[in-house]
């Protein structure tokens, strides 16, 4: 967790099938509001696919065209009815981590579903794209690769804890 960071640039190097379900068993272990694992993922490799996600982007995220691997973190809004955004992120969540873990990098590319029930245009997008079905919301994208050593990843300052800890109540 210490040392994980977010990584957008990658190596042409395949992350093969056998990863995909190491990252996908950490998604699912994750909690969920009353343990209802309302979870899909959509795994796509396809550089069409990938090119024709990043054109939803209003900043057209070049790496999400040249990450080898996007994981489309969905939710099932008939299982996880109110609690379906904080489900989706966890789960995202525990693929960065295991990601990490595994040497390959990945970063979250928000922006996907609309805040509460309605939707966004970026989503009617990827929902058409994906044939996703009604009751399936995209929280988010991780896009996933090995990481290019080239990259060059700001030295990231963490608050001091003494700042954001308060000891029985502000
Ligand atoms: C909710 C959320 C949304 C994010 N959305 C994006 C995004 O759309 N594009 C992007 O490049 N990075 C995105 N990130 C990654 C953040 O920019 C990154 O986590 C932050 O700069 C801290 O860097 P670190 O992950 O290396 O610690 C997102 C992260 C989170 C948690």
């Amino acid at each position: 967790m210490l040392t994980r960071r977010s990584r957008r640039k990658y190596l042409d190097k395949e992350v093969t099938e056998d990863l995909v379900e190491k990252l996908i068993d950490a998604a699912k272990a994750a909690p969920s509001s009353k343990d209802c694992q309302p979870w899909h993922f959509v795994a796509v490799r396809s550089g069409k696919q990938k090119g024709e996600i990043a054109a939803l982007k209003e900043d057209e995220n070049r790496f999400l065209r040249d990450a080898p691997l996007l994981i489309v973190v969905c939710v099932d809004t008939t299982k996880s009815q109110t609690r379906w955004v904080e489900d989706g992120a966890i789960a995202a969540h525990n693929i960065a981590l295991a990601a990490n873990a595994l040497g390959l990098g990945a970063v979250w590319i928000t922006g996907w579903c609309g805040w509460g029930r309605s939707s966004s245009p970026g989503e009617e997008g990827l929902r058409k794209l994906l044939a996703l079905p009604e009751n399936i919301r995209p929280v988010c994208i991780v896009a996933l690769g090995w990481p290019d050593p080239s990259e060059k990843v700001e030295e990231k300052i963490l608050r001091p804890t003494s700042e954001i800890l308060h000891n029985e109540g502000w």
